[in-house]
């Protein structure tokens, strides 16, 4: 079929005029999407000239992400965003620079590795647990910080052998800060050159000064100590590239560090807390998770190979995953013209996965709204189209840390789950807000009871 002779994508019918569209999408992105997204493959919104399209259906997700992903780069407008803070890191870089650093990097998220972070994990989750066991039965905390701060100094310490606990605070300052203060504007949106002139793209980077202090202390004292240890870090001083010799330079090594930062402790607090919230409102499924954890585990800490027993609480983890996916849009650019599933797509168009809308696809699951584990029973799971499920995206730039983030959460899941139930505290008024990640608006208030 000829390019011209191909539909163009439907128009959102429920469009909002500019500025409340722009408003929307600075409080919660994920609340610009409407029912209407559901009837088409491909739909189109237009912010002046610049063309949007979401892409809906499995196989037009799967050409974006995997078969046609040559010609789709992480969008201007996402860098935008991403880049004054984290820099070019794995998570932003393209081409032979991103190839390079998937490599150096590969290493410390194999089997191998981890299967030695796993006693990291439990080391963590049970400091946690004892800090839990002093407070009286009932007693009331934001899950939400409780499992970012957990999150937080286990990725300090796999990843570069470092406590959180000088470090801790000043990522939670910057991320928490980030995600209030760096909402797209419309110049960002209109996806402009880079060199165009952006007042919003002015404050970003002060937020991390105090952690680029941070990082410089830890990258000189690992540098200093080079050869003894084979975390992160050291994997990644060590990187020669193959045709120069030269190792990163400093810019380069601290983007690393502050994406595997920030890409590897928050996502997976997220799942976390809307796993808490959602067992706490399903006690039937509850029951059932805590039954299993008791079966399998008999009261003791988890090691490695107990994971792979978890099936049910695995399923929990991935229906809370497809419910509240952590990143909920992924956003790429078109270098030249495509088509998707029978849509034009022109060279410059940014295209958005959103696995936010796919999770809740009214024509892929059953009762999309409904928390139910068991859709996630192996069987089930295989009859479903690979890209109707995508919570930590896909083809090449597939989430580097998904082996280490299902990891950790069963860990943290098993540990917490064997001695606790957790209760919304009463009045708690729960909504997911879409800023970089799916948080709830007012964290998540819950209360502790003793099992
Ligand atoms: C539940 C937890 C997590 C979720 C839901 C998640 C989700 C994602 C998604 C959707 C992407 C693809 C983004 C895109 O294609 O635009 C991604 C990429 C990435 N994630 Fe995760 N992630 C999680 C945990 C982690 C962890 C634990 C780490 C590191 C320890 C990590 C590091 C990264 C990096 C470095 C990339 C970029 C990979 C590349 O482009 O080659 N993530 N993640």
């Amino acid at each position: 079929m000829s390019a011209a002779a191909l539909a163009a994508p439907p128009r959102f019918r429920g469009r909002m005029p500019l500025l409340r569209f722009l408003r929307t999408l600075r409080d919660s992105s994920v609340a610009t999407y409407g029912e209407e997204m559901f009837e088409q493959a491909v739909v189109e919104r237009r912010v002046l000239w610049q063309r949007y399209l979401i892409v809906n259906a499995p196989r037009g997700i799967e050409r974006v992400l995997l078969g046609n992903a040559g010609n789709y780069v992480k969008s201007r407008v996402a860098r935008r965003l991403i880049e004054p803070g984290i820099g070019r890191g794995l998570l932003t870089s393209e081409g032979d620079a991103w190839r390079r650093q998937r490599r150096i990097m590969a290493p410390a998220f194999d089997h191998r590795s981890l299967v030695s972070y796993a006693p990291v994990m439990t080391e963590a989750t049970a400091a946690l647990l004892a800090r839990w066991d002093r407070l009286a039965d009932g007693a009331p905390l934001d899950i939400a910080a409780e499992m970012m701060r957990l999150t937080l100094q286990i990725i300090a310490r796999t990843m570069f052998s470092t406590d959180a606990d000088g470090i801790g605070p000043i990522v939670e300052e910057a991320v928490g800060r980030y995600q209030r203060e760096v909402r797209p504007g419309l110049l960002d949106l209109l996806n402009l050159p880079d060199w165009w002139p952006r007042p919003t793209t002015r404050p970003r980077s002060h937020i991390f000064d105090r952690l680029d202090a941070v990082i410089d202390r830890l990258v000189n004292r690992e540098g200093a100590a080079a050869g003894e240890s084979k975390d992160l870090l050291a994997r990644l001083l060590e990187a020669r590239d193959a045709e120069t010799g030269h190792g990163m330079d400093a810019r380069e090594l601290r983007d690393q560090v502050v994406t595997i930062f920030m890409a590897g402790h928050e996502t997976t607090a997220q799942a976390l807390t809307w796993t808490w919230y959602l067992l706490s409102q399903h006690p039937a499924e509850e029951d059932k998770f805590h039954a299993e954890i008791d079966r399998v585990l008999s009261g003791r800490t988890p090691r490695f190979e107990d994971l792979a027993e978890l099936r049910y609480a695995r399923m929990v983890l991935e229906e809370s995953m497809r419910l509240y996916p952590p990143a909920h849009t992924m956003s790429r650019e078109a270098l030249a013209e495509d088509e998707i599933e029978g849509h034009r797509v022109t060279k410059g168009s940014v295209v958005s996965i959103v696995p936010w809308l796919i999770h809740r696809h009214r024509l892929l699951w059953d009762r999309p709204d409904v928390f139910d584990p068991a859709r996630f029973a192996p069987e089930r799971t295989a009859a479903r189209p690979r890209f109707a499920y995508i919570p930590f995206g896909g083809g090449p730039r597939i989430c580097i840390g998904a082996g280490f983030a299902m990891t950790e959460a069963l860990v943290i899941l098993a540990m917490l789950g064997q001695r606790y139930r957790l209760r919304l505290a009463p009045g708690a008024a729960v909504e997911p807000v879409g800023l970089i990640t799916l948080r709830p608006r007012h964290g998540l208030p819950m209360l502790l009871e003793r099992r």
